[in-house]
């Protein structure tokens, strides 16, 4: 008996510490310059945790270590090289995918529990309540993060088109069927663990139909929203975990779950706010039904210009503001605009970068790339902070951004984007735009910006037209 106590104030013990590391990893985050480090402790906090279940667990006799080492050895052989050979650019992909596993993993354990406790009807624990809610609702969200991260991951690695993939009108109540339906099934398995349980065909219905509404849910979002939808699927599968954790009676579990699910429920708040959208409004079917934008039949023409006539825009203004977005990512050009800027405030130019929240592929993505390039923080200014600038600018460079620039979202109601917030780059006196071809961002529309009579079009890779743009910066 006091063997038993020693063991379980040993595991709770080093459950705090862990959750202690969870939380203080997480507080490093929130900055470029802790956030590796920050990583790494909430990483052992993660170990510390595993290895604490495994002594709770070892000490109820329930361990099968072959399994587990199988585990160990799967689990490292397909998480590890991708995390190591993922580019930065496609960080996004990757925590889709590790969330879509995190949200599966738990789907599976539900469907375990239930298969072990003959439908729920052999529980040996007390009270049983906890244990059928916290798994089925496992089973729920964890299905339905699973298959939505599946498509999030799809349209993020480009396997499927940004574009919104829906089935029009049917959309909603479609949805709302799956819902019920997913809902019925684990009504009819809750009532049924009192009865000695009911067939396995039951869970596996919930499992399915959890799991199309996921994939419904997401296919209609387009690329433009993404970014609310992956903290959102990120949130649920913390929520799931949290779930799993209850049902399991696996503290660990339910703090990292609840940890998840909060932080993401913040950051999805965030996102939504950043892009003037409804969360409810994303669950009840996406966004923006047509795509429009590209097909109005009009001619246009838009204007290319030359490094030469870029550097001497910029070198006679007063101010140039520098708009980074994914392609400055994708070109790694964040060194070569830190060389430019320098030589331009050398000439007398002020120079500002336009942060808009969504640029890139993951929050905060322009700002890490310019700190790595050790552009100053005074320098990068937040959308709300520099939108009334634009109108008082000479120049305004943007380096492989698109959809963040789009003025569609303001102006064109028809647009799957109108209503985003975007930078008013398009009041500029002047606009220079260095992009590689016409092509559309993710969002997957056209963009009036680049016909502008005020535009003109750099065409080329943004680190190497960046480059030639300083040399010419040089020679005046
Ligand atoms: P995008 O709209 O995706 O546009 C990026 C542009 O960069 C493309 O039009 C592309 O045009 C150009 N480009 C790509 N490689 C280049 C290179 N090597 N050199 C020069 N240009 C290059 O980017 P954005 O304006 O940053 O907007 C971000 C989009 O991603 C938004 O729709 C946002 O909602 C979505 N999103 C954001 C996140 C987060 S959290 N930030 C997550 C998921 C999705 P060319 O092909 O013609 O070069």
């Amino acid at each position: 008996m006091h063997a038993v106590d020693n063991m379980t104030y040993l595991v709770n013990g080093l459950y705090i510490v862990a959750f202690s590391m969870f939380i203080y990893g997480l507080m490093g985050l929130t900055g470029p310059k802790t956030a590796v480090r920050g990583n790494q402790i909430a990483a052992v906090g993660m170990a510390i945790a595993v290895v604490a279940t495994l002594i709770s667990v070892r000490h109820a006799a329930m361990l099968n270590w072959i399994l587990i080492a199988a585990g160990l050895i799967v689990g490292v052989a397909l998480g590890v090289p991708p995390a190591i050979r993922t580019k930065m650019t496609e960080m996004p992909q990757l925590v889709a995918a590790f969330n879509g596993v995190g949200g599966g993993t738990v789907a599976l354990i539900a469907w375990a529990e239930f298969v072990d406790s003959a439908g729920f009807s052999q529980l040996h624990e007390e009270p049983t309540i906890h244990i059928i809610i916290g798994s089925l609702f496992a089973a729920v969200i964890g299905s339905v993060s699973f298959w939505g991260s599946i498509i999030a991951f799809a349209k993020l690695q480009e396997l499927l088109s940004g574009k919104p993939i829906s089935v029009g009108r049917l959309q909603q109540p479609l949805n709302l069927i799956l819902l019920v339906g997913a809902i019925v099934c684990a009504v009819v398995i809750g009532l049924g663990a009192d009865n000695g349980g009911v067939s396995q065909l039951w869970m596996i219905g919930l499992l399915v139909l959890a799991g199309v509404l996921g994939l419904m849910v997401v296919l209609p979002i387009g690329g433009a929203d993404m970014p609310v939808v992956i903290s959102l699927l990120n949130a649920l599968t913390g929520l799931s975990a949290a779930a799993a954790g209850l049902a399991l009676n696996n503290t660990a579990m339910i703090v990292a779950g609840m940890i998840v699910g909060a932080s993401g429920t913040i950051l999805t708040n965030l996102m939504a706010k950043a892009m003037n959208r409804s969360i409810p409004a994303i669950v009840a079917g996406g966004f923006g039904g047509a795509v429009a934008g590209s097909g109005d039949g009009e001619a246009k023409t838009a204007k290319a210009t030359s490094a030469a006539d870029a550097a001497i825009q910029m070198a006679y203004a007063n101010q140039v503001i520098v708009v980074p977005g994914y392609g400055m990512a994708v070109a790694q050009a964040q060194h070569a605009v830190k060389e430019m800027a320098l030589l331009l405030e050398g000439k007398g130019v002020e120079v500002k970068y336009a942060i808009h929240p969504v640029a890139g592929r993951m929050p905060g993505h322009m700002n890490v790339l310019l700190a790595e390039a050790e552009v100053s923080y005074d320098a990068m200014k937040e959308m709300d902070d520099i939108n009334g600038e634009f109108n008082r600018t000479d120049v305004v460079l943007v380096i492989g951004a698109n959809d963040v620039t789009n003025p569609a979202a303001r102006d064109d109601k028809s647009s799957p984007i109108y209503g985003m917030p975007v930078l008013n780059v398009d009041q500029a006196k002047s606009v220079i735009v260095l992009k590689r071809s016409m092509n559309s961002g993710f969002a997957g529309i056209d963009n009036p910006l680049f016909y502008a009579d005020h535009t003109s079009m750099l065409f080329g890779d943004a680190k190497k037209s960046v480059g030639a743009v300083t040399e010419e910066l040089k020679a005046l």
